[in-house]
Formats: C-alpha cells, sequence, structure tokens
C-alpha cells in the first residue's frame, strides 16, 4: 500500500507490535547523541515538543533531563507511546499544521519526518518547527534518507517478549524514480501472538529522499539558521564527541547517558551515534 501515513497499517492496527519490531533500545544511541545536539542551544533546554513521536522510543530516553511533549497522528501509536511514557504530554495532531499555542526550547523530529514526501509539506513541517521553537532555541530533524547519498538497501529486524510474541521484518528499500522527493520501503512483517498464532502482513510505505539544498534552503526560508550534521556542503559540520560533550559548543548538560527506567527499556548507558542524516535549526535570540 502506499498513501497517506494515516493510512499504514503499521501504525493503526498493527501499532501494538511497534514495541517489538523496532524495540526502544535500538534508539538509545541516536538519543545520546541528540540530546546532546540539544544542549548546544543558546538557551538552556528543558521543554521539547517531539513532532512525529510514535511509540516514544525515542522520548523514553530523553525524557530523563528534559519534559516532552509528544505529537503524532495515529492515536494508536499516541496509546503505545503512553504506556511507555505516562510521565509525557501526548498530542494528537499532524506535524504539518499542528499548532498548540506555545513555545518549546527544542523541537525534535526524528525520523517520522520519513512520511513527508512533497517539499510543500516539509516546508510546513519547518514552519511548525519553527513556530514552536523559543528564540535561541534549537531544532533537529532526522531523516533516514537525503537525495544526495540515497543507495538502494535491504534489512531485517525484530525481537520478542516473555509472552511468547515475537515480531520479525524485512525490509527492502528502493528508488522507483530518482527525479522526485520519495523512495520506497518494502516491508514485509511476521508477527506471532503468544498463542502462536502468526500473521504475515506486507506493505510499502512511501519516504521521503529530500536533496541537502532543499532541507537547508527551507530551513533558512522558516527563519533558522540551517546546519548539516555532515555541514552544509556534505565536508565538515556540527559534530559532538562520543563523550557527548559537543566539539563545537559545549552545553551545560552536554552528557546524554541514557539511565535505568522503570521499565527497562532506557536503562543502558548508550554511546553516542551520530544519526546518518542530521539537519539543525537555530532560531536566532534576539538582539
Ligand atoms: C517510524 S514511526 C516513529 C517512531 C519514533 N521515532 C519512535 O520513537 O517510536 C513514524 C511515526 O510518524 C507518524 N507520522 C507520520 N506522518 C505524520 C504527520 N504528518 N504528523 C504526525 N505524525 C506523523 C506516524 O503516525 C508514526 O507514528
Amino acid at each position: 500500500m502506499t498513501g497517506a501515513p494515516d493510512g499504514y497499517r503499521l501504525y493503526r492496527d498493527l501499532a501494538e507490535w511497534w514495541p517489538l519490531i523496532s524495540p526502544p533500545q535500538e534508539y538509545a544511541a541516536e538519543a545520546a547523541y541528540l540530546a546532546t545536539v540539544l544542549s548546544s542551544a543558546d538557551i538552556p533546554v528543558r521543554e521539547v515538543l517531539d513532532l512525529g513521536s510514535g511509540g516514544g522510543h525515542v522520548a523514553v530516553h530523553l525524557k530523563r533531563r528534559l519534559t516532552l511533549t509528544l505529537v503524532d497522528l495515529s492515536q494508536e501509536m499516541l496509546s503505545v507511546s503512553g504506556r511507555l511514557n505516562p510521565d509525557c504530554a501526548h498530542v494528537q495532531g499532524d506535524m504539518r499544521t499542528i499548532r498548540l499555542g506555545r513555545m518549546f526550547d527544542a523541537v525534535v523530529v526524528h525520523d517520522s519526518v520519513d512520511y513527508i514526501t512533497r517539499s510543500t509539506d516539509l516546508r510546513q513541517v519547518i514552519e511548525t518547527a519553527f513556530a514552536h521553537c523559543r528564540p535561541g532555541g534549537i531544532a533537529v530533524f532526522v531523516p533516514d534518507y537525503i537525495a544526495d547519498t540515497f543507495e538502494p538497501v535491504t534489512g531485517r529486524g525484530g525481537s520478542s517478549d516473555t509472552t511468547g510474541k515475537k515480531a520479525s521484518f524485512r525490509e527492502r528499500t528502493w528508488d522507483p524514480d530518482p527525479a522526485d522527493d520519495w523512495i520506497q520501503s518494502e516491508y514485509e512483517f511476521v508477527l506471532r501472538a503468544a498463542d502462536g498464532t502468526v500473521q504475515v502482513v506486507q506493505e510499502t510505505h512511501r519516504l521521503g529522499a529530500f536533496s541537502r539544498a532543499t532541507w537547508v534552503g527551507l530551513l533558512a526560508a522558516a527563519g533558522f539558521d540551517p546546519e548539516t550534521g555532515s555541514g552544509i556542503d556534505g565536508t565538515a559540520g556540527w559534530q559532538a564527541a562520543a563523550d557527548g560533550t559537543a566539539s563545537s559548543q559545549t552545553g551545560a548538560d552536554g552528557t546524554a547517558s541514557s539511565q535505568a527506567g522503570a521499565d527497562g527499556t532506557a536503562g543502558d548507558r548508550a554511546d553516542p551515534a551520530m544519526p546518518r542524516n542530521l539537519f539543525i535549526g537555530r532560531r536566532s535570540a534576539p538582539g
């Protein structure tokens, strides 16, 4: 199936499987890196808006030090996240259009931005981030794919729990037409319930792959000072050191460890790992 993200079964009737399909631990290292980037803002970062928060698997690692508001299109995914992150505010909404009527120190748009496939929509997402970002604050965007570096890829993953539930998946991602701004991921999920019944679900997702120039141009047009993880021109850029301190700017709270949560999901102390793609928008402080 290709279409609107709110039509994908993965985030609707299969949402309950998300913690096994893409376990929270797998987000620990990137979340640690993002925490370091956030701490490089010109203002202390405490209140964070997570747009497209999904199952809350990034949030679960960030929330020890930060107060998070989580927004997602899917009520089912918000329910999954609500169980993992009962201490976070959850709001149903579209990252393109939502207006909460308040500002945050930082805005995070992790891999959910993959579901934005038109530059007019990406412009809206970035404008949403700007509208919610305090002067001196920072917005970070983590698309899985950008056009400049896209290569077809295959992968697999999944996990099981103690009740006998098991989810596994295979994916193949390729570009049907390099002239446009989206690529395609074909998934096959094998989902085994605790009673042994198995369902196999195939689903095709359309995902955005914009050029670096498009990202940088839209960030600047919205009013942000743009930066990229690998530099505007792809050569050098913002780097966080492996010990969690920023090498170009060190925030007061520059460490990014995720410590044991009651649910055990965020218990590992992860070394920060830079995401494949990272775009940063800094909102200038007045004066
Ligand atoms: C890959 S999941 C995100 C996983 C997330 N990073 C986590 O920590 O669990 C993608 C999510 O993006 C959400 N999404 C897609 N388009 C959206 C939109 N326009 N506005 C808000 N959420 C959106 C989907 O509902 C889904 O929950």
